[in-house]
């Protein structure tokens, strides 16, 4: 259920998991100073021990506080992103629990640019472990309304309106011996963004593997009916393709809906996941066609999107 603040603040110090909105989906948090605290995002998840959670701070918070060591290319970095869409990877140090880093060395950060988690966290007194706040494996809720369905109204929920950015913050890493900075996973944070900074720096930026980051497993924000993401010109569906996407998925008949997306980027991902969420839930037997002009595949600010799109989708046709 949805409730107010000084309830949601009191969730949270009693070490309870709460659903909070940030810019990107809403978040399913806890207190990183309680072991059963934690432990109740993944049960409530259902998530694997394996996949490592990203702590939340409010902007007074130093995140040297909770590393052993931070690059000055991240003091910079979040100096221009922060609070943002941003998660950089760092060396832990002793006050993180292995809970939250899968047992690795290193754990992600990042501060939210949203108003009222930024009180939030600030009046806890103390960073939040955040998944996004949907069953293992599903799509991200981006309204609180997606996160109390979720749930099934079990998990409380701090409403903050509709998420302005819609798809998770940009994962990044830095190797100093190397000087490369990785992209882990696409954001609204784009690479051209990074390389702004990380040309002072003398430090080159890359795109990861989609397997580098755990958790990035490609099967991943799966909405209920199938998707199938086609790299195409073309904006309809005939009656023809439609058996032949049946046959190909082995299912049918389907109730074909398009999802244009072709917009803006930043338009795009914003309506991405509740328009999944819709199109899913309408109809008898639903299938979700998106048709992606080929030439925005490997464009850098179509990343987050198409990142996204590729893993919700069952069959991806180029
Ligand atoms: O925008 C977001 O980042 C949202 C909101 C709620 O802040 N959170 C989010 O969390 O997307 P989650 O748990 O759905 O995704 C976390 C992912 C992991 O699956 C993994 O890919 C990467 O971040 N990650 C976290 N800690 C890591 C670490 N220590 N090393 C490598 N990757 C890590
Ligand atoms: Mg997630």
């Amino acid at each position: 259920m949805v409730i107010e603040f000084q309830k949601a603040l009191e969730v949270l110090q009693n070490g309870e998991v709460l659903g909070i909105p940030t810019e990107t989906v809403y978040g399913l948090a806890a207190r990183i100073d309680s072991e059963d605290a934690l432990k109740k995002i993944f049960s409530t998840k259902q998530r694997p021990f394996f996949d490592p959670l990203i702590v939340h701070l409010s902007s007074e918070m130093n995140p040297r506080s909770w590393t052993s060591a931070w690059p000055e290319i991240y003091q910079a970095l979040i100096e221009k992103f922060w609070p943002g869409p941003l998660t950089l990877i760092a060396p832990k140090n002793e006050r993180i629990s292995d809970l939250i880093t899968s047992g690795l060395p290193d754990v992600g950060l990042r501060s939210p640019d949203h108003a009222l988690t930024q009180k939030l966290i600030s009046a806890l007194g103390i960073p939040v472990a955040a998944p996004s706040a949907n069953m293992f494996g599903k799509t991200s809720p981006t309204r609180a309304d997606h996160v109390v369905s979720e749930f099934g109204g079990t998990v409380p929920v701090l409403d903050g309106g509709p998420c302005p950015v819609g798809v998770e913050s940009t994962v990044i890493s830095f190797d100093p011996t190397q000087k490369v900075l990785t992209v882990l996973r696409p954001g609204f944070v784009s690479k051209a963004d990074l390389i702004s900074i990380a040309e002072k720096f003398n430090v080159r930026v890359e795109s990861g593997t989609s397997q580098a980051a755990p958790g990035q497993l490609k099967a991943h924000y799966q909405p209920k009916a199938p998707v199938v993401l086609q790299f195409t010109d073309v904006g309809e569906l005939t009656a023809k393709d439609k058996k032949n996407l049946e046959e190909k998925l082995g299912k049918g008949p389907l109730d074909w809906k398009v999802l244009k997306v072709d917009v803006s980027p930043a338009l795009a991902a914003r309506e991405l996941y509740s328009q999944l969420r819709v199109l899913s839930e309408g109809g008898a037997n639903p299938g979700i066609w998106i048709p992606v002009h080929p030439k925005l595949k490997n464009e850098d600010a179509w990343q987050m999107v198409v990142d996204r799109l590729q893993r919700a989708a069952s069959l991806i046709l180029y």
